[in-house]
């Protein structure tokens, strides 16, 4: 799980530099980015789009429209709910909604005390054994309410 760093125009600009070469920069600068510092900076946005001659709406578009890129950082725990159709059509909706509700955090948000991220993602690869989710890094198959209330009982730690 990639480690927060600190922030300053001197550390994104390596990491910028790292990948301008490349061809399509875009994407690997930005994975870089969030590697480096546990979420894509603000003001790394206006630099990439400088790198790479495009224009900063066109990067923070990508930002955003990827959704395993964070604006912030996360908190401690990151649970992210599988939120697509093989995991849906298994009852995951509801599952989730029981996650969301008692970890009291909205979807792409983190908890004000920076405990934990709840994060919705478009499968996980584990649709076999859906709904599935992913704690920390590690999946979780037949995700059902047990598991939902021993995933919350885990981050309250
Ligand atoms: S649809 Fe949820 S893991 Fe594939």
């Amino acid at each position: 799980m990639p480690q927060a760093g600190l922030v300053n125009a001197e550390r994104i600009a390596e990491v910028i530099e790292h990948y301008a070469h490349m061809e399509g920069a875009a994407l690997p600068m930005l994975h870089g980015l969030q590697e480096r510092f546990g979420h894509v900076p603000e003001a790394a946005v206006p630099m990439v789009a400088e790198a790479l001659n495009r224009s900063r709406a066109e990067i923070h578009g990508v930002v955003t429209f990827y959704h395993d890129f964070r604006e912030a950082p996360a908190g401690r725990h990151v649970v992210k709910v599988c939120r697509a159709e093989a995991c849906q059509s298994m009852g995951g909706e509801a599952v989730a909604a029981r996650l969301a509700s008692q970890l009291g955090v909205g979807w792409g948000e983190t908890s004000p005390d920076g405990r934990v991220t709840l994060e919705a993602t478009y499968c996980l690869g584990l649709c076999a054994c859906a709904p599935s989710a992913m704690v920390d890094g590690q999946l979780i198959g037949r995700l059902d309410s047990d598991a939902a209330d021993a995933i919350v009982a885990e981050v309250a730690r």
